[in-house]
C-alpha cells in the first residue's frame, strides 16, 4: 500500500473548498430519472447525458471529483475520447462506484445489506487500471418500526470496511458511505440517535480491519427530521445536530466529509452545508458529494435534447459553485438563480 498516495488523494478530493459530483447512478436509478423527466431511456442517452455533465465548462472550479457507475467509466465522448481522459485533462479525479447495491437482508424485513464483497480486489484492480484513483461503496440504513436492527448495521458496517480495506490494498480512496434514509416520520433527535450508533459501528469496524484513516473519506446523511415528520427542524437545526454527530463520531484523522443530498431540494443541500461553516472549529474538511442536488436542475434543463445541452451545463456549473460558496460559508439565498 503505498500510504502517502492515498493521503494525497484523499485531500485533493477536498481541498479548497471543492466537493464531488456523484454520478454514479447504475442503470435502473438512471432510467427512473429519466422516466420521472419523459427522457427516453437508451445506453445512448444515458452516454450523451454524462457527456453533458462531464464537459461541462469551468466545473472543475467547484468539483474535485466525479463518482462514475460501471457503465460510464468504460465510455467516451462522442469523439471517441474516453470519459476518464476528459476528466483527468480537466484537472478533475475519476472515482468509481463498486457496491452492487443494497439487497434484502436475510431475516429481517425492510432492511438491506450492501452487495458485491465477492471477486471486488479484481474489480478494484481493472477499475484502477482505466484510471480510477477513488471508489465509493453505499451501505442503507432504514429507520422505522423497530428498526435499524443491531444486525443490518453490523453487516453494513462490516461490508464497509471490508470494502474500504480492499481499496487502500489497490491504491484506491476509498469513500465510506453510511447512508441513514430520510424515509419515514421520525423526528430530528431519531435521525440523530441512529446516525450516532451506525457511524460508530462503522468507525470501530474501520479500526477492527486496519482502515488507514487518513487515506479514506466518509459520505453521511445530514441528520434531518424524516421526510414524512409534520415537524421539520430548521436549517440551522439540522446543521447543529449534524455537526454534533459527526464530532462525537469520526475521528480527526479523517481528511474529509463529504455528504449525500440524499432527497433534499438543491437550495436546502446547499443552505445546510453553508450553515455548518458559521464559525464553528472542525477536524476535517466539510464539503459535498451530491448526486440529485447537483444534477436535478441540469436534467430538467437537459429534458433529453441535444438543442437544450448549453443551458443544462449551465446549470450544473451554477449549483456547483454555489455549493462551493456553502462551503466556504458565503452562501445566501439571494445567490439562487431566479
Ligand atoms: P444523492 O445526493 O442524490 O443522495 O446521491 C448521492 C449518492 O452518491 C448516493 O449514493
Amino acid at each position: 500500500m503505498n500510504t502517502q498516495a492515498l493521503i494525497d488523494i484523499a485531500n485533493a478530493l477536498v481541498a479548497d473548498g471543492k466537493g464531488l459530483l456523484a454520478m454514479d447512478e447504475s442503470s435502473s436509478t438512471c432510467r427512473k430519472r429519466f422516466v420521472e423527466q419523459g427522457i427516453e431511456d437508451t445506453e445512448e442517452m444515458r452516454r450523451a447525458y454524462r457527456e453533458l455533465l462531464i464537459t461541462t465548462p469551468r466545473l472543475s472550479d467547484s468539483v474535485s471529483g466525479l463518482i462514475l457507475f460501471d457503465e460510464t467509466i468504460h465510455q467516451a465522448k462522442k469523439d471517441g475520447t474516453p470519459f476518464v481522459e476528459v476528466i483527468v485533462k480537466a484537472g478533475m479525479i475519476p472515482g468509481i462506484k463498486v457496491d452492487l447495491g443494497a439487497k434484502p437482508l436475510a431475516g429481517h424485513p425492510g432492511e438491506t445489506v450492501t452487495e458485491g464483497l465477492d471477486g471486488l480486489r479484481a474489480r478494484l484492480q481493472d477499475y484502477h487500471r482505466l484510471g480510477a484513483r477513488f471508489a465509493k461503496w453505499r451501505g442503507v440504513i432504514n429507520i422505522g418500526d423497530g428498526i435499524p436492527s443491531t444486525a443490518s448495521i453490523a453487516v453494513n458496517a462490516h461490508a464497509l470496511a471490508r470494502y474500504a480495506a480492499l481499496c487502500q490494498d489497490v491504491g484506491l480512496v476509498p469513500i465510506v458511505e453510511p447512508e441513514v434514509l430520510m424515509d419515514g416520520a421520525h423526528s430530528l433527535a431519531r435521525c440523530s440517535e441512529v446516525t450516532e450508533k451506525v457511524l460508530h459501528a462503522v468507525f470501530a469496524e474501520l479500526n477492527i480491519q486496519g482502515v488507514l484513516l487518513e487515506g479514506m473519506l466518509l459520505k453521511p446523511n445530514m441528520v434531518t427530521s424524516g421526510a414524512d415528520s409534520a415537524e421539520q427542524a430548521d436549517v440551522h437545526a439540522v446543521a447543529a445536530a449534524t455537526l454534533d454527530t459527526l464530532l462525537r463520531c469520526v475521528p480527526a484523522a479523517v481528511p474529509g466529509i463529504a455528504f449525500l443530498s440524499g432527497g433534499q431540494s438543491p437550495a436546502l443541500a446547499s443552505a445546510h452545508l453553508n450553515d455548518m461553516h458559521q464559525g464553528r472549529v472542525l477536524p476535517w474538511a466539510l464539503t459535498f458529494s451530491y448526486g440529485r442536488a447537483l444534477q436535478q436542475p441540469a436534467l430538467n434543463a437537459w429534458n433529453g435534447e441535444a438543442a437544450n445541452v448549453a443551458a443544462a451545463q449551465k446549470e450544473l456549473e451554477q449549483r456547483a459553485a454555489l455549493n462551493r460558496a456553502a462551503v466556504q460559508g458565503r452562501y445566501t439565498a439571494g445567490m439562487e438563480p431566479k
